[in-house]
Formats: C-alpha cells, sequence, structure tokens
C-alpha cells in the first residue's frame, strides 16, 4: 500500500517535470518568436550568370604572347556578328555602326561623320584610346564597359574568340599599332611567390598593377599558383 503510493509521487514527479518543460518551451516561444525578415539584411549584388568569369575575374590577356598565336582566320569568322551593323574594309563605309578600318589603335569615335551615343563621348574623356585591353573590355560586354552606348550587342564572353578577333581587326588597317612585349605578369601563376620571398608578400604580387618583377613571374611557373584567377580557358561560354 504505501509502495503503490511512492510510486504514485515519483510518476507525479515526473509527469509535472514534463509538464513544467512544455510550459516554459510554448511560453518562451511566444515570448521569443523569430519572424523571417521580409527582406533579407546583406543583400549582396550577385553576378547574372553572364557576368560569371567575365573578363575582370581574370588576369588580362597578355598581348604580346596571345596575338602573334592568334588564328586570323578565325577571327574573320568571330567577325561575322559584327557584320550585320559595320564595315571593315578600308574607305567601307558606316552602317549601324562606325566603319571599322583602322580602329585598333585608334581614337575611340575614330569615324568624322559617325553619329556617337553621348555614353560614347563621356568614355572618350575618360579612354581616348582603342587600345587592346580597351577593346577587350568593350567587346567583352559593351554595355558594361560603355554603360548606355549604342552599340546593342550583348558581348563576346569566350576569351580565345575575343583574342582572334581582335588580332583580325587589327590586321585590318592597324598593323603600325605596335604589339607589347610578352608581360610576364599577365602570364599564369604570376601571382605565385618569388624564390625566398614570404607567402604573405605573394598577396601584392597579384595586383594587376604588372608591376610584379619578371623573377617572380618566373619563379612561378614552378610554384603553386595560389588564388590567381585561372587562365582564360576556364572561362564562361560565348552568349553570341
Ligand atoms: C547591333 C549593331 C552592332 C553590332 C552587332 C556590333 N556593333 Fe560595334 N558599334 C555599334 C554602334 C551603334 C556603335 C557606336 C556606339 C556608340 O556610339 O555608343 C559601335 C561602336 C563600336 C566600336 C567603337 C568604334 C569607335 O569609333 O570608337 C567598336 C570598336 C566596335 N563597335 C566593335 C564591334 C565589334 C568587334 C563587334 C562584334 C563583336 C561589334 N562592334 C558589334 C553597333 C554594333
Amino acid at each position: 500500500m504505501s509502495g503503490d503510493l511512492k510510486w504514485n509521487k515519483i510518476f507525479g514527479a515526473g509527469l509535472g517535470t514534463v509538464f513544467a518543460i512544455l510550459v516554459v518551451q510554448q511560453v518562451s516561444g511566444a515570448i521569443y518568436a523569430t519572424h523571417a525578415p521580409e527582406k533579407m539584411g546583406y543583400l549582396v549584388n550577385v553576378p547574372d550568370e553572364a557576368d560569371a568569369g567575365a573578363a575582370e575575374a581574370e588576369l588580362p590577356p597578355d598581348w604580346g604572347t596571345v596575338l602573334p598565336a592568334a588564328d586570323l582566320a578565325a577571327g574573320e569568322a568571330a567577325f561575322a556578328r559584327c557584320q550585320a551593323c559595320h564595315n571593315i574594309a578600308a574607305g567601307g563605309p558606316d552602317g549601324i555602326g562606325p566603319n571599322l578600318y583602322g580602329v585598333v589603335g585608334g581614337p575611340v569615335m575614330h569615324r568624322a561623320g559617325f553619329a556617337y551615343s553621348d555614353a560614347m563621348a563621356a568614355h572618350k574623356a575618360e579612354a581616348p584610346t582603342w587600345g587592346y585591353d580597351q577593346l577587350n573590355t568593350f567587346i567583352t560586354a559593351p554595355n558594361r564597359y560603355v554603360p548606355g552606348t549604342k552599340m546593342s550587342f550583348a558581348g563576346l564572353r569566350d576569351t580565345p574568340t575575343r583574342i582572334n578577333l581582335i588580332a583580325y581587326l587589327r590586321s585590318q588597317g592597324s598593323t603600325g599599332f605596335a604589339i607589347p612585349a610578352p608581360d610576364p605578369a599577365r602570364q599564369p601563376g604570376a601571382a605565385a611567390p618569388a624564390e625566398g620571398a614570404a607567402p604573405a608578400d605573394a598577396a601584392t604580387a597579384g595586383t594587376e598593377s604588372g608591376a610584379a618583377p619578371a623573377e617572380a613571374a618566373t619563379g612561378a611557373a614552378t610554384t603553386q599558383t595560389g588564388d590567381v584567377a585561372p587562365p582564360a580557358a576556364t572561362s564562361a561560354p560565348s552568349n553570341d
């Protein structure tokens, strides 16, 4: 008899504890209720698919190395996408876009008679010459490099195709525009530490200042490449 009572007490105590826990859970749930925010904080401007792997994520091409090796026939074939708007013959007419004969190395807005956009005029004030880097960036994504340009062309994301195309453009009236000497700082692996350099120093070598000494790059060929941008071969597919 007294044994039964003892077990009743033990049971009762156990149930009471469970009840107390449930009550605490419910009450604290009510007090500390969380609501998912309607708009998440720290909204990062995530690049869209077309931006992934775009040119600025890579080292710019080392023109002194890639231009002499470029495929002019492939570049001429790539120019087919430009031909709807651009003539490139010497003395040829302007179309929807200006004639492009001699544009490589020439001034931005190189055709006196063509009605360029205000956006292009503003760009000219900042970067007056169509050097290899400028053309490359423009052709990759015209409206990103020259916001508001009236060249309605989405861009050519494939780096090897762009290189061939720029080599072809150069062959049409711009062979006098020199190809720069190979630049070790632009070659894959240029950001790796030089011989004997402390690894921490490598971080600065990765900036695209082009100031990395030649020894750093030659050393780089045999050492690990760190987190330098991938070489052109991994660029996003062209969206032509
Ligand atoms: C839909 C028509 C169109 C297509 C396609 C097109 N362009 Fe253009 N392009 C234009 C127009 C229009 C301009 C003038 C832009 C402005 O004034 O903002 C221009 C300007 C340019 C310029 C600057 C010329 C200068 O005198 O400063 C270059 C270089 C150029 N285009 C290269 C190309 C290349 C290379 C391709 C092919 C990959 C191409 N374009 C495709 C219409 C086009």
